[in-house]
């Protein structure tokens, strides 16, 4: 037990890779990168976004990969609460810490299912028909047109629903929720790996079609260059507000799913000795293209072709999830072939979130296995009971998720990417460390990312935490609605839950009682 006999190991290198690549790849990459950057400065967003892409992302994705690598091959321990405890000299409150790298995943888990399914649902209603059919006409204003998609909208989510009735949306929720399941049941092999070959190159494709077509769009409005010029040009101004930069570091840290643990537990399933300074970077790689191509390409620009610069701006202002949901389904509906391109969009959105799904939801049910010899396959379906009790809160009591998204999603992965470089450089030592990140690599990582993760990101992640907190924490805490403190209220069972049996786990040199 815990000696890392019998772990599954991934069966290919581009497995490997697109499986991490499936973990980073989400909806961040198609609707809220782009609303970022035309937000923050356009063009000059990109500034920001880099040195936070040097500073924090690549540093904590090779950290990530040390640290889950080390954990399986050396330690038997996927997840954290057995990583932190052995890398501080088996300290009991370190296995506290490491529950939060339980936590964190599974409490984004518990709602990204229940999203996620929302894109299968439109996917579904775009394949047959069902869509508001509402042709834009001259006269109508912008918000006109929009209001029916917006209702659309509210009757998915059953905003006017009720509890007994049986919808659609539920259906496709428990359709998602069971595709989850099968993947993960299958295992990391046969089931992520062999899932991740498969949809990381259609979601490729499918990016691709959408980017054609939206080249292709052209309304007295305007069209999808001046959409690229809308969102490439750079406003410099911008770089003298911290705010951007926060705006940029935060959207690093959210499409490379860093802070989750999710990285942590599939790399978890690597050899000692294979290399991760190369894999690290490809998987990165490949989050960008998606991201800065392929994501900059498609929602902006098809707004901006349809309803025009000043449309796009107030639509940008309406956030990420209006863009997606509201927008874009309008014109598709407006445009030829719309259903087809419509049913794309969304089928794609699906895709990248079941990828990053199955990532999220991993981490728990590689440390039931571990820590206390769970079957896969036991350890599965106690995970998937779990999250199909509490999403229910999540699906019909409103005001639920946003604070689960708010705590673990927003501002716990700061908190724990910063305990994360603790204890791996500071605690468990840089050197050792540093050798750990290197192992085995195609080439070596040049040595100034030695001082920048031992210095430079720790005190950047400090001052996002800082910044983000004391703008926004808070606002949250003085909300006391019933429907918050129930929120609250589970994710703190969970957190005790999870921080009582990583005390009990099963650690090497102590038995499982
Ligand atoms: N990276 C995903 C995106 O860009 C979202 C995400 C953040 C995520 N953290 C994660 C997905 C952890 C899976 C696991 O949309
Ligand atoms: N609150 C985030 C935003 O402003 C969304 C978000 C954060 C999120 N973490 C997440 C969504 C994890 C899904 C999964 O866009």
């Amino acid at each position: 037990m815990g000696t890392g006999n019998g772990r599954e190991k991934w069966a290919t290198k581009i497995g490997l890779i697109l499986a991490m690549a499936g973990n980073a790849i989400g909806l961040g990459n198609f609707l809220r990168f782009p609303v970022q950057a035309a937000e923050n400065g356009g063009g000059a967003f990109m500034i920001p976004y880099l040195i936070a892409l040097i500073f924090i992302g690549i540093p904590l994705m090779w950290v990530e990969w040390a640290m889950g690598r080390y954990g399986g091959s050396v330690l038997g321990h996927g997840t954290t609460p057995g990583i932190f405890y052995e890398m501080t000299g088996r300290k009991r409150w370190a296995k506290i810490l490491g529950a939060i790298g339980l936590w964190i995943p599974m409490v984004v888990s518990i709602y990204y299912i229940y999203v996620e399914s929302w894109t299968l649902g439109y996917a579904i209603k775009f394949a047959i028909g069902m869509v508001p059919k509402v042709k834009a006409s001259a006269g109508s204003s912008q918000a006109e047109y929009l209001k029916p998609f917006k209702e659309f909208l509210n009757t998915y989510l059953g905003v006017n629903g009720n509890f007994f009735k049986p919808t659609f949306a539920y259906a496709v929720f428990l359709l998602t929720f069971a595709i989850n399941y099968y993947i993960l049941f299958r295992g990391v092999v046969r089931g992520i790996e062999a899932f991740a070959k498969k949809a990381m190159p259609l979601l490729y494709i499918m990016a691709v079609i959408l980017l054609v077509r939206v080249f292709l769009l052209k309304t007295p409005n305007g069209d999808a260059v001046q959409g690229l010029g809308f969102l490439w040009t750079p406003d410099f101004e911008a770089l003298k507000k911290p705010d951007v930069w926060i705006a940029a570091a935060g959207q690093v840290f959210f499409t490379l799913s860093l802070g989750f643990s999710a990285i942590v537990a599939y790399a978890s399933y690597i050899d000692r000795d294979d290399d991760i300074v190369l894999s690290g970077l490809t998987t990165t790689s490949l989050n960008e293209f998606a991201e800065v191509i392929l994501g900059g390409s498609i929602a902006i620009p098809a707004a901006v072709a349809f309803f025009g610069v000043a449309g796009t701006v107030s639509i940008a202002k309406s956030g990420a999830f209006n863009l997606g949901f509201v927008s874009l389904p309008a014109i598709f509906v407006n445009t030829p072939g719309g259903m087809f391109f419509g049913f794309l969009w969304f089928f794609l959105l699906f895709f990248a979130g079941l990828t990053s799904s199955i990532a999220i939801t991993q981490p728990f049910i590689t440390f039931l296995q571990d820590d206390f010899g769970f079957s896969r396959k036991k350890a599965v379906t106690f995970t998937m009971l779990l999250i199909f009790v509490v999403v229910q809160f999540v699906i019909f009591i409103p005001g639920v998720l946003d604070e689960m998204d708010f705590w673990a999603g927003t501002i716990g992965l700061v908190v724990f990417a910063l305990i994360e470089i603790v204890i791996f450089f500071w605690i468990f030592g840089a050197d050792r460390a540093w050798e750990e990140m290197n192992r085995g690599g195609v080439f070596g990582i040049p040595r100034f990312f030695y001082y920048i993760t031992k210095y430079i990101t720790p005190v950047f992640l400090g001052i996002l935490l800082a910044v983000w907190g004391i703008q926004y924490i808070p606002k949250f805490i003085a909300n006391f609605k019933w429907q918050v403190l129930l929120a609250r209220g589970i994710m703190t069972a969970l957190f005790a839950l999870f921080a009582y049996m990583a005390l009990k786990s099963n650690s090497k040199g102590e038995v499982h009682k």
